[in-house]
């Protein structure tokens, strides 16, 4: 088996996944977003995620905004194309870097649009930088969300919001088959958390949860369509991507699409605001 996963690093190795132009990837690509919805992302998001953020969180050309795991870049260059506002993502991945590099000068976004290779544990930005912090579909990768969430605190000014979206979910000790299934689809541990646990650890990092909001419908239709995604082009996919792999991300989506059927996995937006600046003690 081809080995995708430096475990020294911390979080999933998405180097095969980031070479969005590959033949296979293409393929896969084109069967999930066709062109209308294909932005660049590397995850269950689609342009009516973005949209809908940008009205909820009043994204506009003031907005410097951090991007927490922003693989591509895809979804940067949308938002500061759709808005004006400066975006500055942090990726661990040296592949999902490159590529956001060239997707930026495409854009010709170079003066509003940065990515830096470095982790979300340990992020190379000073004391209240940003005025808005997002990530998208990243949190499961992190072992330790806690530390994540104090790092974010601190880059964000006080009074500023971090929005993430993500899946959650509401496992038992029944679903250990599961979890295992999950697990051999990426090929390293995921750290899945409940709407519950995240809450508790925004409070306990010193954010105030603001608001969760779940987008179940869409992120099935997205899950189904990275399935069948796959099923569909699995030869392809298995020549290029090996075989072993391909059947396991085969299996995680069926496992997933499962679990969200049982009301035990959903997606949310999570939204928190670190306290001070002036902000107010009712959202407005
Ligand atoms: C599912 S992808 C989502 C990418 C992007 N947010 C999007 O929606 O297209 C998760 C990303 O998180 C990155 N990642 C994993 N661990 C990380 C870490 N410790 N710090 C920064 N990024 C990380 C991965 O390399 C990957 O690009």
């Amino acid at each position: 088996m081809e080995a995708r996963v430096t475990m020294k690093r911390i979080g999933v190795d998405y180097s095969e996944l980031h070479r969005l132009d590959s033949p296979a990837n293409r393929l896969l690509r084109d069967h999930i977003w066709g062109a209308d919805n294909d932005i660049g992302q590397q995850s269950f998001i689609t342009p009516r995620y973005l949209d809908d953020m940008i009205v909820r969180l009043g994204i506009g050309p003031d907005t410097h905004l951090l991007d927490v795991g922003s693989g591509t870049g895809g979804p940067a260059v949308y938002l500061a194309s759709a808005t004006g506002c400066r975006v500055s993502g942090i990726e661990i991945n040296e592949v999902g870097v490159e590529v956001s590099r060239s997707l930026i000068a495409n854009a010709g976004l170079g003066d509003r649009v940065t990515v830096v290779q470095g982790d979300a544990h340990t992020m190379p930005f000073a004391d209240a930088t940003f005025d808005l912090a997002l990530s998208l579909n990243v949190m499961n990768v992190f072992e330790d969300k806690a530390r994540v969430f104090r790092e974010v605190l601190r880059v964000l000014k006080p009074g500023a919001r971090w929005a993430f979206l993500s899946g959650t979910f509401e496992m038992g000790v029944e679903d250990e088959d599961a979890r295992e299934r999950l697990r051999r689809g990426y090929l390293i541990p995921q750290f899945y958390d409940s709407l519950r646990g995240y809450k508790e650890k925004l409070w306990a990092a010193g954010f105030r949860v603001e608001e969760a909001v779940e987008f179940v419908s869409d992120f099935w239709v997205q899950v189904r369509r990275w399935g069948d995604g796959y099923r569909t082009n699995r030869d392809a996919i298995a020549a290029e991507q090996g075989a072993e792999n391909t059947d396991y991300h085969i299996d995680y989506f069926a496992t997933y699409l499962a679990l969200i059927e049982a009301g035990k996995a959903s997606n949310h937006l999570v939204i928190a605001r670190r306290p001070g600046g002036g902000a107010p003690e009712t959202p407005v």
